[in-house]
């Protein structure tokens, strides 16, 4: 899946040579509110080792623009569109939900865990009570497939997806952006406009890949599917999610240095698990050995 804040209102990549909306599973539009955002003042983005700092705040039409105008541009014969709804209230995030259930959009993602705006947002993702809330309510008002994108930024978010699963979700993004910060020691002053920002890219790879492996100890024995994201530049860090419990994966940041990574990454899966003898990518969902007896047996292939 391409991620949502990377890919625009999925018409960006189109326009690249060799790109095609037809190789990748599903594509994340931009988080949408009530109403029109401007967003945040510059700097909104910065490179950092291995990843990079943003916080866009949420720029978007608002989701009249995205409904009426946006959605009837796609082409949904060449894969499934998923909204992201955001919002400051419990009742902005109904409210969006309920415009894109009566959408052509084949699922919705709700993000109670962007970093980046002073109001919503973690505000409701870092707490287990809140997060439920908002999706309960959001459950109320579709019968679309619902997504709970949840906040690394919390101490234990085991719990948090198990309310979330209770509240009716039908699965969950694990993870978005972790907060940060860089500064200019010229000025003294942050470098982002926003003080601090989300990062993402490989940098944060090995901490969405244990979020990954927290959040399945409660959604595999419920049954409710991960799509894993956080730092996933190549196949071996697909698999390596999937092993840890993903059912999906997303990619976001490598896309704006390899527009054409989701092809690279599908074709190494399909190498992979043909080494390996497995015949879907199913055999790799939550396979992982942490036995003490099974330490360092290499598996076929
Ligand atoms: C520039 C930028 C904008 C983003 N905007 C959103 C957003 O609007 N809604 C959201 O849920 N996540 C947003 N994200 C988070 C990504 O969807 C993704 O969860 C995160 O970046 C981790 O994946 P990655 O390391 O592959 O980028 C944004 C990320 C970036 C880099």
């Amino acid at each position: 899946m391409l991620l949502s804040g990377c890919v625009g209102f999925g018409e960006e990549y189109t326009r690249v040579e060799g790109f095609s909306n037809r190789d990748v599973g599903a594509i994340v539009l931009k988080g949408t509110t009530l109403n029109p955002r401007l967003g945040n003042p510059p700097h909104r983005v910065y490179e950092t080792p291995m990843g990079m700092l943003n916080a866009i705040g949420l720029q978007n039409p608002g989701v009249d623009h995205v409904v009426r105008r946006i959605l009837p541009q796609l082409d949904f014969t060449e894969t499934r569109f998923i909204a992201n709804a955001c919002g400051s209230t419990i009742e902005e995030y109904v409210e969006v939900t309920r415009r894109f259930d009566d959408s052509r959009i084949d699922a919705i993602e709700i993000n109670i865990s962007c970093p980046n705006v002073k109001e919503g947002g973690v505000a409701f993702g870092n707490y287990p009570d809140m997060s439920a809330r908002v999706v309960e309510a959001c459950r109320k008002v579709t019968r679309k497939p619902l997504i709970t994108k949840l906040s690394p930024n919390q101490t234990d978010i085991r719990e948090n997806a198990r309310r979330c699963i209770e509240a009716g979700s039908d699965a969950l993004a694990v993870i978005n952006t972790i907060m940060g910060m860089a500064i200019d020691v010229r000025t003294r002053r942050p470098i982002i406009g926003n003080i601090q920002g989300g990062l993402s890219g490989p940098a944060i790879k090995p901490i969405a890949l244990l979020k990954v492996h927290q959040v399945y100890e409660v959604a595999g024995p419920a049954r409710i599917p991960i799509i894993g994201q956080g730092g996933i530049t190549s196949a071996q860090d697909a698999i390596e999610f999937m092993i840890a419990g993903a059912t999906a994966v997303g990619v976001g940041t490598a896309l704006f240095y390899d527009p054409l990574v989701c092809t690279r990454i599908n074709a190494g899966i399909r190498a992979y698990l043909k080494e390996h003898g497995l015949r879907q990518v199913k055999d790799l969902v939550g396979a992982l050995r942490t036995g003490k007896d099974t330490q360092d047996v290499p598996l076929a292939g």
